[in-house]
């Protein structure tokens, strides 16, 4: 026998089917893929929407129901309006359709982190009546009692922010004091051991507030009524 005809070939898998069975796998994987984003898109918004109302409810007592506008420049329009880009501000109304306060989200560099914050002002008492933190990668233990600690959450029950006589920012800077410095309305009583992240409660909240609160009492009107 002739060493050619001892070589045994080895069998060969026909390219084209194996293609085609490679391009059928990819074509379901994609379409799956599709099918599941667009399934859950609606649900994710639905989640996001009902996580944001927790927490513009929490920081706003009493409200039910909200209304988004952007601040656009030194102006508030309402969020459908056509290319409104800009800061999203949240106004939040009780049953009765009022006005029960304006939620604002806020944010600045803490101890470990950037800390995200939405806080409730109050038209009324022009001042700050809730926050809430929403983000923070501050030290368990520590800097975390930022968000739990009660006698710290009490500083924004009645935060003073009023507007100044121009109308151009508030009339005294919010500003975070040592624990037990407090003698001002407007003063932030820190967490003691923790006033790295108590002031940046402080820093944030002054800064967004100066800017926003005087656009909001500027522009009360349009914010009045929730129809
Ligand atoms: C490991 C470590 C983690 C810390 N984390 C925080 C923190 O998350 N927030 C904070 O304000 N201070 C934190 N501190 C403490 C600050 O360095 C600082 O001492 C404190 O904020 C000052 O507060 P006091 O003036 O009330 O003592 C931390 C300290 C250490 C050593």
């Amino acid at each position: 026998m002739s060493s050619e005809a001892q070589v045994q070939q080895a069998p060969v898998t026909p390219s084209f089917a194996m293609l085609r069975t490679l391009g059928s796998i990819a074509t379901l994987s994609g379409l799956l893929v599709v099918l599941v984003y667009h399934f859950t898109l609606p649900i994710i918004a639905e989640n996001q929407r009902i996580a944001i109302e927790k927490a513009i409810f929490q920081v706003v007592p009493g409200a039910v129901s909200r209304k988004d506008f952007i601040a656009v420049g030194d102006r508030l329009l309402p969020a459908d309006s056509e290319g409104a880009q800009g800061e999203r501000i949240y106004a939040a109304y009780a049953a009765d359709g009022r006005l029960r306060g304006v939620a604002l989200q806020a944010a600045a560099q803490g101890y470990q982190d950037v800390i995200k914050v939405l806080y409730g002002y109050g038209p009324e008492c022009q001042c700050i009546i809730g926050m809430k933190v929403l983000k923070m990668a501050e030290t368990p233990g520590l800097g975390d009692k930022i968000a739990s600690d009660p006698g710290f959450l009490r500083n924004f029950e009645a935060l003073d922010a009023q507007v100044d006589a121009g109308g151009a920012g508030l009339a005294h800077p919010i500003v975070t004091v040592k624990h037990g410095a407090k003698t001002e309305p407007w003063q932030i009583d820190a967490i003691s051991g923790a006033t790295v992240s108590s002031k940046a409660i402080g820093r944030m909240l002054n800064a967004s507030a100066q800017h926003l609160i005087p656009l909001i009492q500027r522009d009360l009107a349009l914010l009045q009524h929730s129809n």
